[in-house]
């Protein structure tokens, strides 16, 4: 583990808090999380051994998606619920297929902002913004956003265990149509979503139960409701699978049964909406 970089804060009584990006980025093997985070992680994979598995398939699956997007010309990105932009992540793999590529991460927790701000210093077109996803108008508005997207054109919203956090009751479908209905025709949506899985959920009331943190309550989801998300939309082959099965590449971590991990997947192209057709 390397010295921690600005962060964790502090709450108000002076504790620190282990915090849910930094343990991701222990299990990215990153440089951006303290002791707290590591015995919080620690804690969390006696209950979910192949936790720290799932995060890096997941990590992985970015780097495919975009990879995959930026092939299709889209080099334009919004990552909401982005964490930590530790490691190999969206700029450093979009920049690396086409320099000219443009994102923005955002993010609601401000205690990974400084970490965040120095994780993609000196990227060129690069921004993270501190703001609450559900605010759809305000993270679009948002002038550091509209400073490095050009929203006239097609841009890939990154939905990568964001959908976690909504629960049915905070309409998770109003908010993904909310992005949708604003994309250019030509843009994509990629979204991916813990599947009911008891070990993560373990892990993640471990996290709660502790009152370590804030931790909103999580929603996992099945296949068949993570596919509904993308109702209307123009799914990419191979449609929403486990993570693993979303076009796998040669260098890819193996796993025994990767139909039967319960992470689901899928990217899909917006069309040309009814009303403007
Ligand atoms: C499970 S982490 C996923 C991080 C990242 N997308 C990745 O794949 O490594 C979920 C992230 O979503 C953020 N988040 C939760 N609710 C949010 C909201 N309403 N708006 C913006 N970010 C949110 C959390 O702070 C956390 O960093």
């Amino acid at each position: 583990m390397g010295v921690p970089q600005g962060a964790p804060k502090p709450d108000n009584l002076g504790v620190v808090l282990p915090n849910i990006a930094r343990i991701r980025d222990y299990w990215l093997d990153g440089d951006h999380h303290d002791d707290t985070d590591r015995e919080m992680a620690q804690r969390i994979e006696l209950c979910g051994p192949h936790v720290p598995y799932l995060v890096r398939a997941q990590r992985a699956l970015v780097r495919r998606q975009v990879g995959f997007l930026v092939e299709q010309g889209v080099t334009q990105f919004l990552d909401l619920g982005s964490g930590l932009p530790t490691g190999d992540y969206v700029h450093q793999v979009a920049t690396a297929a086409d320099p000219a590529s443009r994102v923005v991460y955002v993010d609601i927790d401000p205690s990974i902002e400084a970490d965040s701000l120095e994780l993609i210093a000196g990227a060129e077109n690069t921004a993270f913004v501190v703001a609450d996803c559900r605010d759809v108008r305000g993270v679009l508005d948002h002038p550091d956003v509209s400073a490095v997207l050009d929203s006239s054109r097609p841009f890939a919203v990154l939905m990568t265990e964001l959908l976690l956090h909504v629960p049915d009751g905070e309409d998770p479908d109003g908010l993904v149509s909310s992005y949708v209905d604003v994309l250019p025709e030509g843009s994509y949506l990629a979204l991916s979503h813990f599947g009911e899985d008891a070990q993560v959920l373990s892990g993640f009331q471990i996290f709660e139960g502790l009152r370590f943190g804030q931790f909103p309550a999580v929603s996992l989801r099945s296949r068949e409701r993570v596919e509904s998300f993308f109702t209307g939309l123009d799914l990419v082959e191979p449609g929403v699978v486990p993570v693993p099965l979303w076009r796998p590449e040669p260098g890819d971590e193996v796993v025994r049964n990767p139909s039967e991990v319960r992470m689901y997947t899928g990217l899909a192209r917006v069309g040309r909406r009814a009303d403007t057709a």
